[in-house]
Parts: structure tokens; C-alpha cells; sequence
């Protein structure tokens, strides 16, 4: 099967959408809540409905970037938004996009991406974040082998996984994570210094 644009779009008009929490998540929350600097660069990749965009402006952080291969999400979401100076929205694969980014926000996109794209996932962080950039967020950390989304691999597998491109990774379990993903989680932070 493959999960392409057809597969997520549908998934939106649907309603299969199982993973939408309908608000920022508490770990999300959490690393927003730490930022101090509101111009920084951020991306938010496959960020359908995209929470916590919303909370960042609430916040008054001055350049978020959201991005999608599903139209849907990205049109509820320009709907929602008045003063879109501070966000852009972006109809894209992921792997077509360019720029350079303070922060990149990562929530359930990576294990939306079939397996054979999880290198060249790391890369595309890597081309995308500036020297001293970080991704943070939550990665999916449960067992089980799936032939559809949401894919996951161990601790150890996604630490072998970041090394090809960065020297600085934090990988912990995630103690915040919504009811429904406790113990599902780990919290991620990995900063680009130049490798
Ligand atoms: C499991 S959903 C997660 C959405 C959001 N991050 C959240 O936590 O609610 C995965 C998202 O990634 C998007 N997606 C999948 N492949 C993509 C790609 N190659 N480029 C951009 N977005 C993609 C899907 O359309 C979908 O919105």
C-alpha cells in the first residue's frame, strides 16, 4: 500500500483520523511552554490539524511553518486563522520541502512514513534544521510489527537511526504523555551542530 497523498486525504474525509486529539498534547505543550525566544523558526511536518500551531500563536511565537501532504486539515486550519503573518501553511510532501529552521516539531508524523523512508527522514531534518537547530517532540515506542501507520521502532533502533546524521540525541521515555500514549512514548531532542 502506499501512504500518499490519496491515502491521507482520504483518511481526513473519512474521519479515520484516530491519532487527532483535538488539542495540543501535554508533551507538545511542555517543550512549547519551555521556549523562551518567540522568533524562532519553527516547523511543524505532517501536522494535520495542527494543535499545537495554535497554541504557539496564542503564544505569540512570530514564525511557524505547518506543513501537510493533506489539503483537509491545512484548510480547517487556514479557517481558523485571522492574522496569518506569523503562519504559513503548506500543502507539500515533506520530502519536497525547503528551508532552514530553528525547531522542528515532530508529533506522529515519523511513524506516518512507510519504513523505507525513515533514513531519508533524518536527512530531510538534517538539510532543514540550521547549525544549532533542534527537533524535539514525541516518537512512538510500542511493540508490534504493522503493515500500516502508525510504524514504530525501539530506543535503540531510532538512537542507530539519528547517529547517521547527528552526534547530539536525547532519547527518553516521555512522562507526560496523554492517558491514551503512557508508555507508548519517548520524548526526542536532537540538535544539528554541524556533523
Ligand atoms: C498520523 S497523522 C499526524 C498528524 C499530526 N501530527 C497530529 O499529531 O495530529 C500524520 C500526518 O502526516 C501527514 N503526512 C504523511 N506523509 C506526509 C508527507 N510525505 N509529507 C507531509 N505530510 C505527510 C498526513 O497527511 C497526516 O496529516
Amino acid at each position: 500500500m502506499n501512504f500518499d497523498q490519496n491515502y491521507w486525504q482520504n483518511r481526513y474525509q473519512n474521519d479515520l483520523t484516530g491519532w487527532d486529539l483535538g488539542h495540543v498534547s501535554r508533551p507538545l505543550k511542555f517543550i512549547i511552554d519551555n521556549l523562551s525566544n518567540k522568533q524562532i523558526s519553527i516547523l511543524i511536518p505532517g501536522a494535520g490539524n495542527a494543535y499545537e500551531a495554535l497554541y504557539l500563536l496564542q503564544l505569540g511565537f512570530k514564525d511557524i511553518t505547518v506543513l501537510d501532504i493533506a489539503q483537509q486539515p491545512l484548510k480547517l486550519l487556514s479557517q481558523k486563522i485571522r492574522d496569518t503573518s506569523s503562519l504559513k501553511i503548506i500543502h507539500e510532501d515533506f520530502f519536497n520541502h525547503t528551508g532552514a529552521y530553528d525547531l522542528i516539531l515532530e508529533q506522529t508524523f515519523f511513524c506516518a512514513l512507510h519504513p523505507h523512508l525513515r533514513s531519508k527522514y533524518v536527512s530531510m531534518v538534517h538539510e532543514l534544521l540550521k547549525t544549532g537547530g533542534q527537533l524535539e517532540g514525541v516518537l512512538f515506542n510500542f511493540n508490534g510489527i504493522r503493515e500500516s501507520p502508525p510504524f514504530t521502532i525501539s530506543e535503540k533502533e531510532y538512537k542507530e537511526l539519528f547517529q547517521e546524521k547527528f552526534d547530539t540525541i536525547q532519547l527518553e521515555k516521555c512522562s507526560n504523555s496523554e492517558d491514551s500514549r503512557k508508555n507508548k512514548e519517548l520524548i526526542i531532542k536532537i540538535i544539528k551542530n554541524g556533523k
